[in-house]
């Protein structure tokens, strides 16, 4: 199958073709997602959530983008592998981002880069995109910045954020960005970011206005069973399945049932 490029997200949008994505953290399911037809796979740092247990994205580090972002490549022969930067990885000083951004490149094949911010880390922006390096935008509910926000509430609901977002998306297009993920916003502010420019705008919890949808591939699985905002569809009830054969195979097991004679030499 032919590889998912940066460019050709950007021709979905223009031919009105809405994108697929969705998280993957590990080859197994990487390999599963990209074989349905995935358009686009995210490392997300939402990692350190499903995959490692913390409850922000906060601790996860670089060593540990690139060791998933590794895996998930192996996996994956079309959808285009974005993996993002983690925290502490990029906001500082542009240099320090452009390093991170390079190790991600070069040590794991992920295809771009997705970083959180507009404004406030332009610098580090274009500094990675001088490299070659393609970036994916994050506007909106950002969870690296969740202890000057406090909570995961919707964002922009008032006219001064809302402005400051439209804005940081021409900002993001205007230095060449390929995309940009609106996290928890009002559908009306996504509909009319995705109207101001001509890169995608990839929504999670923005409605329907966008040029593409991403979800958490355990929320969507219903792997990650507590979790339920008013944004998510389950596809399956994976959390339950996967209980139940858990359960009948310790059953098997206690009863002598496992293995019987057609499973042993
Ligand atoms: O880390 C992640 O999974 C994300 C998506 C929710 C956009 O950034
Ligand atoms: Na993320």
């Amino acid at each position: 199958p032919r590889k998912v490029t940066t460019r050709r997200l950007i021709e979905m949008k223009a031919k009105g073709e809405k994108i697929a994505m969705l998280t993957a953290y590990d080859y197994s399911m990487a390999k599963l997602v990209d074989e349905a037809g995935m358009d686009a796979i995210l490392v997300g740092d939402s990692a350190a959530n499903v995959m490692a247990g913390y409850p922000t994205t906060l601790p996860m580090t670089l060593d540990q983008m690139i060791y998933h972002a590794q895996c998930v490549v192996r996996g994956v022969k079309r959808a285009l592998v974005v993996c993002d930067m983690p925290f502490g990885t990029y906001q500082g000083n542009s240099i320090e981002a452009l390093n991170s951004a390079i190790r991600i490149m070069k040590e794991s094949g992920a295809e771009a880069v997705k970083m959180e911010g507009g404004a406030e880390i332009i610098e580090s922006i274009e500094r990675i995109l001088c490299a070659g390096i393609p970036v994916m935008g994050h506007l909106g509910l950002t969870p690296q910045s969740i202890n000057k926000f406090g909570s995961y509430n919707v964002r922009a609901r008032n006219e001064a954020e809302a402005q400051k977002l439209i804005e940081d998306a021409k900002l993001l297009e205007q230095v060449g960005s390929f995309a940009i993920v609106l996290e928890k916003i009002p559908a009306a502010l996504a509909t009319k970011v995705s109207e101001s420019v001509s890169i995608p705008t990839i929504g999670i919890g923005a409605g329907n206005g966008c040029d593409g949808q991403v979800l958490v591939m355990q929320d969507m699985l219903g792997i990650n069973k507590g979790f339920s905002p008013r944004f998510l569809r389950r596809y399956a009830d994976l959390g339950t399945i996967v209980e139940d054969a858990v359960g009948n195979y310790i059953k098997d097991v206690k009863s002598t049932d496992f293995p019987n004679e057609s499973e042993q030499y």
